[in-house]
């Protein structure tokens, strides 16, 4: 029997609900444990388990309607979800009228409500013959009918922890295992702490204010961050200094001296007598000024160069001045620049707080130096001991990293604390040695301050660049992006502003699910649990290094983790890790999944999510997962990154794909020619259910979606056989194939694309559609999907896939990646893809035919013909005949055949200009509404 996922997904609403959680920043629910990258979100997870255990039946609205209702997702849900301030302003009906990204704006998440109102639950006990009174009850009601027990959720790849933690939530028994530690901890830690009970978070709570307290109290007793005005320390501003050749003093490095925009503060720079430092000036300006060093006033780099402060005719190259040998490597014991280092490092600013919360920027003076120097002294004295103890880092960096050989080749750092300064190692060491005194022996309190500590590396470290815009005047964290990167001038954070980020737990929650999960370090190729459903994640063809970036927190963790979790491995170990997407990568994921298929009973299913919309990357996991043993059974993409408002047509939709698949357990042989009639008919069924659901509400799929679908539909088809024409499956994956040669099963994914296509007729042009060659129906589909918004490249290249429109340049006027558009009739003449012949055969007159650069089949088309007809009207100005004149030339006698279908297209393109953000086809639509009347009235 199918389940909820296996027919249905609300992906609309999901999607504007995944949106929301991203959206919260830090206030999602896992963020604050620390940095993961490409954490699913929570109600995804939520989503996909409930729809992978609740069953189909014959009335798909009313599962829909049941299914919205345990997740709070219905409308009476959303209504409840609502702030009581919110209700009491709220009209119930205007609310219900407002599309549902609008009205879950002003709600709280699912996952932090109660649940389904009593009400609810009497209908949804109803409806699948259950009686739960909570969630985890209906989990396992749900379970108990199709395993026979607590259903148990696994995850090989669990990263940032979402799909254990969720799936242990909710009630089911979870299972999660990573490669990398700093996951493992992440995960461990999203279980044991977020729901590990209030016991256990108060003691956290507890250990981590004490552990801050003791370091701070040190702090003060050092004097490191007090100034003799009373004032302390909260922020201290450096940047990079070099001296290149032909220069007699250092220049201070900064690709812009704006302190502050709200503050209206900059920094300058002065020669001083005698030395060759320059002395910085730490001034408030005028709002015009300020707007000039906003304008980069005075940056000394730009564009990859050094600028002289002084004399900006004056440049070098950062490349050049790294020298043709590369800057001297660092060693273990450096700390800080040796003074014949290229790149040498300077305090330039600190921003002050008095007793009373104001705030002041200040070049360092003399004292502030001093306590520098004191900085520098105190951590010598204790670096040995602390790196030996693990409080901080001593790991050596990879020099071969796709991201960390910028770090050997930008700066010379070979060791991972050579990424902060030694304040920050001084004040981060510290903290670690009382943390770690107080933790002793107590896992979860461990846990928490190993994480705190990750997370005050990220807001700390000499890859915090300054932040300057508005009122946002702070140190930015190191991996705002997906990479290490260096900057020219950056940030330390003192004490003062590192204690909310060391504190894991904002309060107690008391939530208590600990105890139904289990987190282990594994290679996902050496599970041995079995899971009822295995929901994963895998890293796809090297989006993320995660086995680089994770170190970058296990370089603070290692040794202290290999204390509080002596069972696991405080290594990354790379040479495991899945990436790229070659022959490697295939080989792992086969291995992988067929691991995951035998530890899975045969009524299992499995959930693939990953991010790609190639077909070639569809044929290759769809390959990859036929070779495991696992057929296709569904899938769904849900947008997740998106404007809320946008979520159907934004510019950067970043959809997450759902692949729902099973255990094949028939090995039935599989032929090509049997297969292609199944896949069109898969592909059109999918449609047509799909259409019907948009037609019922709310807009739920877009062209993105209807392509999938069909990428799913064949790989539905094709993985249910066990081999194709005799080929075994596994045996495909591995072929070497030449550079563009195509598997069979590559090629009909993009025949179900080419079946989608050719199903999805643009509104109004159903009576023509049959009658046009396949690079005019992309001409027209494409100027669809334009006039619904649609502006990614990517989806104009997918569509070309699809119509076996091989070079679509000469059709686009522009091809930027979030700014495609198609070609009006008049821009075609100025991009010179004149018509060519005439559709009776004979060559155009002389006037009007320029050759065209490149024979595109475009170019010879009845459409292009008409496009030109149009051009024509619109440059006479909108007199029809001399547009009427030219079809009637090029057609001859065929023009009286054509007409009706001329008129239909004609039509069409009439109305585009109507659409919102078409605006360019003003002028052809309306010659195309009159070249119409003049078509109509014509008479032989
Ligand atoms: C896309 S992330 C998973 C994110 C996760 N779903 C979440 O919500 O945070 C992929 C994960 O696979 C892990 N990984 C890579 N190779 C692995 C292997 N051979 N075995 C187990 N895990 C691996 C990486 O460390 C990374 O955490």
């Amino acid at each position: 029997m199918p389940t909820f996922i296996e027919t249905q997904f609300p992906i609309a609403r999901l999607s504007a609900e995944s949106y929301k959680e991203r959206k919260a920043n830090n206030g999602q629910t896992l963020t604050r444990l620390g940095k993961w990258w490409g954490r699913k979100p929570l109600i995804l997870v939520r989503a996909s388990i409930l729809g992978m255990l609740m069953p189909a039946s014959n009335n798909p609205k009313k599962d829909r309607e049941i299914y919205l209702k345990i997740l709070t997702m219905d409308d009476a849900g959303t209504w409840e979800r609502c702030k009581p301030a919110v209700q009491r302003k709220t009209n119930r009906d205007a609310f219900d009228d407002l599309t549902y990204a609008e009205r879950i704006a002003t709600c709280e998440r699912p996952e932090n409500v109660a649940g389904p109102s009593e009400n609810a639950w009497v209908e949804i006990n109803a409806h699948l013959s259950t009686t739960a009174t909570c969630l985890p009850e209906l989990i396992e009601q749900l379970g108990q009918r199709s395993f026979g027990h607590t259903p148990r959720v696994g995850d090989s790849f669990c990263g940032g922890g979402s799909i254990p933690f969720e799936a242990a939530r909710i009630g089911c028994e979870a299972f999660g295992s990573d490669l990398n530690p700093v996951a493992g901890l992440l995960t461990w830690a999203s279980l044991n702490l977020l729901g590990g009970g209030k016991a256990v978070q108060e003691e956290v709570m507890r250990i981590q204010a004490e552990a801050l307290q003791a370091a701070d109290d040190q702090v003060t007793q050092w004097g490191i961050e007090h100034n003799d005005r009373g004032e302390r320390a909260d922020a201290y501003l450096y940047c990079v200094e070099v001296k290149p050749e032909g220069s007699d003093y250092y220049i201070p490095l900064a690709p812009s001296w704006l302190v502050g925009e709200k503050s209206k503060v900059v920094a300058r720079w002065h020669r001083v007598a005698g030395s060759d430092r320059l002395a910085p000036e730490i001034a408030v300006v005028s709002d015009a000024e300020m707007k000039l060093y906003k304008a980069k006033k005075g940056a000394t780099v730009a564009d990859s160069r050094v600028v002289d402060p002084f004399d900006a005719s004056r440049t070098w190259s950062v490349e050049a001045l790294r020298g043709s040998a590369g800057l001297r490597h660092w060693t273990n014991d450096d700390v800080v620049p040796r003074p014949g280092d290229v790149f040498q490092e300077r305090l330039y600013c600190i921003r002050w707080i008095d007793a009373q919360g104001k705030r002041r920027y200040a070049a360092p003076d003399a004292g502030d130096l001093a306590r520098e120097a004191k900085v520098l002294v105190l951590l010598r004295e204790r670096f040995v001991e602390w790196q030996r103890a693990g409080l901080i880092p001593s790991k050596a960096i990879p020099e071969s990293g796709a991201e960390t050989d910028r770090l050997f080749r930008e700066r010379g750092w070979t060791h991972w604390h050579h990424l902060f300064t030694p304040r920050q190692l001084l004040t981060l060491g510290m903290l670690a040695g009382a943390a770690e005194t107080l933790a002793m022996r107590k896992n979860a309190a461990q846990a928490a301050c190993l994480l705190g500590l990750g997370r005050m590396a990220d807001w700390n470290s000499r890859l915090s660049a300054w932040m300057f815009h508005k009122g946002n005047e702070k140190g930015n964290q190191a991996f705002y992006n997906q990479a290490l990167n260096c900057h020219f001038n950056y940030s330390a954070r003192p004490f003062l502003k590192l204690g909310d980020t060391f504190a894991i737990l904002g309060e107690s929650s008391g939530d208590s699910f600990a105890e139904r999960a289990r987190v282990c370090l594994s290679d996902a190729r050496d599970l041995r649990e079995t899971c009822d459903l295995w929901i994963t994640d895998p890293p796809y063809a090297d989006a993320v290094n995660y086995h680089e970036l994770g170190d970058f927190f296990l370089a603070w963790s290692e040794k202290q983790l290999a204390k509080a979790f002596p069972e696991w491995i405080p290594d990354a170990r790379a040479e495991l890790a899945v990436r790229g997407d070659g022959e490697d990568f295939r080989r792992s994921m086969v291995e992988i999944y067929k691991n995951l298929t035998r530890h899975m009973p045969d009524a299992g299913l499995q959930m693939v999510m990953f991010t790609h919309q190639d077909p070639a990357v569809w044929a290759d996991l769809g390959m990859i997962l036929w070779a495991a043993g696992l057929k296709a059974t569904a899938a769904w993409t849900i947008s997740t990154e998106t404007e809320a408002a946008g979520i159907k047509r934004g510019n950067y939709v970043q959809g997450t794909v759902c692949l729902v698949l099973r255990k094949r357990t028939a090995n039935a042989p599989g032929f090509l020619d049997e297969v292609y009639p199944l896949v069109e008919d898969e592909v059109k069924r999918q449609i047509a259910s799909m259409q019907a659901l948009d037609e019922d509400g709310e807009p739920n799929f877009n062209d993105a979606d209807y392509q999938l679908a069909a990428y799913a539909a064949a790989l539905k088809v094709l993985t249910q056989y066990g081999n194709l024409d005799g080929r075994d499956v596994e045996h495909e994956v591995f072929a070497v194939r030449a550079k563009n040669q195509k598997s069979d099963f590559q090629a009909v994914i993009e025949r179900a694309l080419g079946i989608a296509c050719d199903t999805l007729v643009p509104r109004g042009l159903d009576a023509s559609w049959r009658e046009l060659s396949l690079v005019e129906r992309y001409y027209l589909r494409a100027l669809d999907i334009e006039s619904r918004g649609e502006r990614r490249q990517g989806m104009y290249e997918e569509l070309a896939r699809g119509f076996g429109v091989t070079d679509i340049k000469p059709l686009l006027k522009s091809d930027k990646a979030n700014g495609a558009r198609m070609h009006t009739p008049s821009g075609f003449a100025a991009a010179g893809l004149a018509p060519i012949g005439s559709a009776t055969g004979d060559v155009l007159p002389a006037r009007r035919g320029r050759a065209s650069a490149a024979a595109h089949p475009f170019a010879a088309s009845p459409l292009r013909h008409l496009l030109f007809a149009i051009r024509e009207t619109a440059g006479a100005d909108n007199s029809p005949e001399p547009g009427r004149q030219y079809l009637r030339d090029t057609f001859g006698q065929g023009y009286w055949g054509q007409r009706e279908r001329f008129i239909g297209l004609l039509e069409w393109l009439a109305a585009l200009a109507n659409a919102e953000g078409m605006n360019e086809w003003t002028t052809d639509s309306e010659a195309a509404r009159i070249l119409v009347g003049r078509l109509r009235n014509d008479h032989a």
